[in-house]
C-alpha cells in the first residue's frame, strides 16, 4: 500500500508493508523527513489499518534517506495546523493497543524524537543523534516532548536537554533511559526483532503512564534553572517556558500536561520571538544559496588546507580546519611565532579534552594532520590556502604574489582581512578568479560568522566551494560584495558612530550599554570597542578616512581614548576601567575626558538622555546602513544581513537580525524617525537621510522581507 492522498506532492511520502506480524511503515519525505501534515496524515491512516489488521501484531516506524525525521515542518508553522496535528498524533500512538517501534538513525530531533517518545519502544543505529532543538527556534517541544522526556530521563536531565537542545549522541541516550537499544547495523531488522519481542511480552509500555523520578525533582530546582538561564539565555522566552513546562511534567497527570504543554507552544509559536528565530533559521540556509550560483556548479575538491600567519587569528582558523578533519599547514616567517602558534593549537585542543568535548585520541589524530613550516613554498600542493597575516594591504599583495606561483592552479587563495579590497588583492595575480575574502571573526574558532567576500573576477566555483567549507567547518556563511567593511563592520561603523555621538551629548558609556544590552545586545558598543581594542578601531579609522564623513565629531571619543593609551581591556582602561583585566566599572576619567572634548567642540551637554533615544539612534543608523548595503548590491538579501548580525555581533537572535526588526516595527515609523532626528540633531551629514530603499519601501508600504521575495532567484 503506498500513501500519496490527494494534496500529496507525486513523491510517495509513505510505504507501508506487512510481513509476519509486523507491519513496517517508512517515511520518505526528503530532505529531512519532516512530519508534514500529509506525513502525518499517512502515519495516522497506516496505524489505523494496521489497528484493524487481525494479521498485524505490532508497528515499526522508520524512515528512509539520511535521518528519521528532524522534526515537524517548520515552514508550516505560520498557517493554522491542520488535522492530524502532531500532538494529537503522537496521543493516539501512544494509546494504541499494539506495540509501534521507532526505528532511529541520523538526527532525531523535535517532532521526530516527540513522535518516538509515543512509540512503545526505541532502538536506533549507532551515531543516531537525538535531541529536542525548539528553543532554537524560540520554541518548547509541544507535541508531548516536555512531558514525556522527563518520564523517560528525569526532570533534571529534561531540563538540559530541552533548555540547551543539544544533540544528544545514541549511546548517551541510551544510558539516560531515552532509548531502548542501540544497534551496530540493519537498524529496521533490530526494530522488527524488538516488535516481536514486545508481542510476545504482551505488554505495552507507554511514555504516559510512568511517573517521573521523584528522584530527578529536588526542591527549587525549577526556579534555580530559571535564574541560570534568565543569564546565560538573557531576553529569550522559550526556555523559560521549557522549564515551567516540565514542571508540570512532575506536578500533573499527563493529560493536564498536555493540555497546558499546547497552550504555551501556541503562545510561542505566534510570538514574534519565535518568528525571529525561525526566519534566522532559513536565513541562515538562503544565505548559502547564490542566486546566480546554479545549485549544479562544480565544487573543487578539498582535501588539504594552508593558513599563513600563526597569530590569533591564524591559529583559530586552522583549528577551524582541523577540527572538520582537514589537514593544515600553518606558515609564518619566524619559527618563535610559528612555534606560539602551534602552541596555543595544542592548547585550545588540550583544553577541550579537559572539558571532555574532544576524545583524547581525536586532538591527537587532529594535531597529527597539523604542520608547522616557515616558508610558502610549502603550499604547493594544498587545495586552499586561507592568508591570514598582518591587516596591511602591501603585505598582503605580496603574499599574493608569491602564493599565485607557489600554489597549484586549482588552488582557492583566501584573504582573511577585515577591511582591505580583495580587488586590489587579486589584481596582483594572475588568476583573480581563484582569490576570495574569508573574514573570520576572533576567536576564529569560536564566532560563528564567516563573511565570505566575492571579488569582482571571483568564479563562481571558487565561492561555491568557500561557502561549503564555512559549513562544512562549522561556520554560518554570509556572502557580501567588495566594499569597506563588507557587510558586518560597514554596520558597525554607524551604529558605533552613533553611540559616539551620544557620549559627546552626555550619555555615559554604562547607559549607552546599558539600554543596548537591556534590548538584547550581547555586548553594548563601549564595551565591544575597549574589547576589541581601541587602537585597533582608531587604526582602520585612520586608513579610511576618505570613506568617511568629514565630521569633526566623528567618533571622537574613540580617538580619544585610542590617544591617551586608553586602549581597552589590554590597557585596563578605555571607556571603562578593567581592575581585573575583564569586568568593566564605570570610570570617571573617561567620561571627563569626553566631555572636555565635547565642550572645546562646542556640543551642548544634554542632562537627560532617554534609553530610548540610545536605542532610536543606534539601532536607526545600523538599519539604514543595512538598506544601503542592499541598494549597493554588497548584500544579496536583507536576511543575509540578518545572519551576519545575529551570528557576529551579538545581535539577539530573538529580535531576527536588524532588517527583520526593522520590518517588525515598520518601515514608515523609521523613515518618520529619521525626520525627526534630523530636525533634532541637524543633517549636515546625511547621517538622518534614509537610504533610497528604505523610502521606497516604506512609501509602498513593503518590507524588507518583501524585497528579499522580489530579489529571489535562488537556485
Ligand atoms: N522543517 C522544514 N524544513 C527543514 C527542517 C524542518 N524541521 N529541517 C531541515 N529543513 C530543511 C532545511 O531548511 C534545508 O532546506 P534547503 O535545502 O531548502 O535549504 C534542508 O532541510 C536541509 O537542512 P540543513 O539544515 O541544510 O541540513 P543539515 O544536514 O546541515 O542539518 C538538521 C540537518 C536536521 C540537523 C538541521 O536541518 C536541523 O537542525 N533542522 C531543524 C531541526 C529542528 O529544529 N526540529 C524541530 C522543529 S520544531
Amino acid at each position: 500500500m503506498k500513501w500519496a492522498g490527494e494534496d500529496c506532492r507525486m513523491s510517495v511520502l509513505l510505504e507501508y508493508s506487512v510481513d509476519n506480524g509486523i507491519a513496517v511503515l517508512v517515511i520518505d519525505n526528503p530532505p529531512v523527513n519532516a512530519l508534514s501534515q500529509q506525513v502525518r496524515q499517512a502515519i495516522r491512516e497506516s496505524i489505523t489499518a494496521a489497528e484493524a489488521d487481525d494479521g498485524v501484531k505490532a508497528v515499526v516506524i522508520a524512515c528512509t534517506g539520511r535521518t528519521f525525521s528532524a522534526g515537524a515542518d517548520i515552514r508550516e508553522f505560520d498557517a493554522p495546523v491542520k488535522d492530524p496535528s502532531l500532538p494529537i498524533l503522537n496521543d493516539f500512538i501512544e494509546s494504541g493497543t499494539k506495540p509501534v517501534v521507532a526505528a532511529l538513525h541520523g538526527t532525531t530531533l523535535g517532532g521526530g524524537l516527540e513522535l518516538a517518545m509515543s512509540c512503545h519502544y526505541r532502538v536506533a543505529l549507532t551515531g543516531t543523534r537525538v535531541g529536542l532543538p525548539e528553543v532554537h527556534l524560540g520554541l518548547i517541544p509541544g507535541a508531548g516532548g516536555t512531558q514525556r522526556l522527563p518520564r523517560l530521563i528525569g526532570a533534571e536531565a529534561a531540563i538540559e536537554a530541552i533548555t540547551t537542545g543539544r544533540h544528544i549522541p545514541a549511546d548517551e541516550a541510551l544510558g539516560m533511559g531515552l532509548l531502548d537499544d542501540v544497534v551496530e547495523d540493519d537498524v529496521l531488522q533490530a526494530a522488527v526483532s524488538a516488535a516481536h519481542r514486545l508481542v510476545g511480552e504482551g505488554h505495552l509500555s507507554r511514555t504516559g503512564d510512568r511517573d517521573v523520578n521523584p528522584e530527578s525533582v529536588q526542591d527549587g530546582m525549577f526556579s534555580k534553572a530559571k535564574a541560570v538561564l534568565a543569564k546565560r539565555r538573557r531576553g529569550f522566552d522559550a526556555p523559560q517556558a521549557a522549564v515551567d513546562a516540565i514542571e508540570w511534567a512532575c506536578a500533573t497527570p499527563i493529560t493536564e500536561g498536555l493540555q497546558k504543554e499546547r497552550s504555551c507552544s501556541n503562545t510561542l509559536k505566534a510570538s514574534l520571538q519565535s518568528k525571529a528565530q525561525r526566519h534566522l533559521f532559513f536565513a541562515e540556509r538562503l544565505a548559502l544559496k547564490i542566486p546566480d550560483i546554479p545549485k549544479d556548479t562544480p565544487l573543487l575538491d578539498i582535501a588539504t588546507t594552508g593558513v599563513i600567519g600563526a597569530g590569533t587569528m591564524g591559529a583559530g582558523i586552522a583549528i577551524c580546519l582541523l577540527n572538520a578533519d582537514l589537514p593544515v599547514v600553518l606558515v609564518e616567517t619566524k619559527q618563535e611565532a610559528l612555534d606560539r602558534g602551534l602552541e596555543r593549537i595544542k592548547k585550545t585542543l588540550d583544553r577541550d579534552v579537559g572539558r571532555g568535548r574532544l576524545a583524547s585520541e581525536t586532538r591527537d589524530a587532529r594535531l597529527a594532520r597539523l604542520t608547522g613550516a616557515l616558508s610558502l613554498e610549502t603550499l604547493g600542493s594544498v587545495d586552499f590556502v586561507v592568508e591570514a597575516a598582518f591587516e596591511s594591504m602591501q603585505v598582503k599583495k605580496q603574499i599574493f604574489v608569491e602564493l599565485d606561483t607557489i600554489c597549484k592552479a586549482t588552488a582557492v587563495l583566501a584573504t582573511n582581512t577585515s577591511t582591505l579590497d580583495i580587488n586590489d588583492i587579486a589584481a596582483v595575480t594572475k588568476s583573480p578568479d581563484r582569490v576570495i575574502g574569508t573574514h573570520f571573526f576572533s576567536p576564529a574558532n569560536v564566532m560563528k560568522l564567516l563573511e565570505v567576500v566575492r571579488g569582482t573576477k571571483t568564479a563562481k566555483g571558487v565561492v561555491a566551494t568557500t561557502m561549503k567549507l564555512g559549513r562544512r567547518i562549522g561556520k554560518v556563511p554570509a556572502l557580501s560584495g567588495v566594499g569597506y567593511g563588507f557587510i558586518g563592520n560597514r554596520m558597525l561603523e554607524d551604529y558605533v558612530r552613533e553611540s559616539q555621538m551620544l557620549l559627546l551629548d552626555g550619555a555615559s558609556p554604562a547607559q549607552v550599554d546599558r539600554a543596548l544590552e537591556a534590548w538584547g545586545m550581547a555586548m553594548g558598543p563601549c564595551a565591544v570597542m575597549d574589547l576589541a581594542g581601541q587602537d585597533v578601531s582608531f587604526l582602520t579609522r585612520d586608513q579610511n578616512r576618505d570613506l568617511l564623513p568629514n565630521d569633526p565629531l566623528y567618533c571622537v571619543p574613540g580617538d580619544i581614548m585610542n590617544a591617551e593609551g586608553r586602549l581597552g581591556q589590554k590597557t585596563g582602561k578605555g571607556f571603562y576601567q578593567y581592575p581585573d583585566g575583564r569586568t568593566r566599572q564605570n570610570d570617571p576619567e573617561a567620561i571627563g575626558l569626553v566631555s572636555a572634548a565635547a565642550e572645546k567642540l562646542g556640543v551642548a551637554n544634554r542632562d537627560k538622555i532617554s534609553d530610548q533615544e540610545i536605542l532610536d539612534r543606534c539601532l536607526h543608523a545600523l538599519i539604514n546602513r543595512g538598506a544601503q548595503l542592499l541598494d549597493d548590491g554588497i548584500a544579496l538579501r536583507s536576511s543575509d544581513i540578518d545572519v551576519v548580525w545575529s551570528a557576529g555581533y551579538g545581535f539577539p537572535a530573538y529580535r531576527g537580525g536588524p532588517m527583520f526588526y526593522a520590518d517588525s516595527i515598520g518601515l514608515d515609523a523609521i523613515v518618520q524617525s529619521f525626520e525627526e532626528m534630523a530636525k533634532t540633531f541637524g543633517n549636515e551629514y546625511g547621517y538622518w537621510t534614509p537610504a533610497p530603499l528604505l523610502v521606497k519601501l516604506a512609501t509602498s508600504g513593503q518590507t524588507f522581507a518583501d524585497y528579499d521575495t522580489d530579489q529571489r532567484g535562488d537556485t
